[in-house]
């Protein structure tokens, strides 16, 4: 049960990770939990755009995508309090990223390559940057550049396997302690600061 006291709704809750972390799955549960509307960035990028995350790679370049990307970010982030998933470069972006710290909380799915990999086999659309050669060469570059920049989140949960219902009930636990505590707890640690 979720209490308006013991959690800062204030704020968007924005998930963080790569490609198969579960960041639609768990936010979608996650803003049920907490009453509030949940958007998958990737979707707006496409309403956005008008056509599909494939056909914005393929067209017009990645580039390009990250550039929709941004301003969608900056959008959601400008309106009222909500769960965003967002995309796996959203967060390299150094203005949306800044965004994202001062504004919102940034909660970063963190999953471990072979957990990765095996999510993404079920689906590959909307994810042209697995396409071709070794998808587990390609996570684990992305693990390898991506990583300690995600690590700037304010609070790190390890995607595990278990139902989305569970790991958004350890994000909301977490949730609650920065709520509790008025700021959110630091890199991967139970407790805050
Ligand atoms: C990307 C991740 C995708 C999508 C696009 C690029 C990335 O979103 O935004 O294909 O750079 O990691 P998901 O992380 O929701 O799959």
């Amino acid at each position: 049960m979720t209490s308006q006291t013991t959690e800062n709704k204030e704020k968007s809750i924005v998930l963080v990770g790569l490609m198969g972390a579960g960041k639609s799955s768990v936010g979608r549960v996650l803003a049920h939990k907490l009453g509030l509307p949940f958007v998958d960035s990737d979707d707006e990028v496409e309403q956005a755009a008008g056509c599909s995350i494939e056909d914005i790679f393929e067209f017009y370049g990645e580039a390009a995508f990250r550039d929709v990307e941004a301003r969608v970010l900056k959008r959601l982030l400008d309106g009222p309090p909500q769960v965003i998933a967002s995309g796996g470069g959203a967060f390299m972006n150094d203005e949306t990223r800044r965004r994202i710290t001062d504004g919102a909380v940034a909660v970063w799915l963190r999953a471990d390559l072979a957990t990765l990999e095996r999510r993404t086999r079920r689906r590959h659309g909307g994810r042209p940057l697995l396409k071709g050669g070794s998808t587990r060469a390609k996570l684990k570059s992305l693990i390898d550049e991506r990583y300690p920049v995600y690590a700037e989140a304010d609070i790190i949960i390890d995607s595990m396997d278990e139902p989305p219902d569970k790991t958004a009930g350890r994000v909301l636990d977490r949730l609650r302690v920065a709520a509790a505590t008025d700021r959110t707890a630091p890199d991967g640690a139970e407790t805050p600061r």
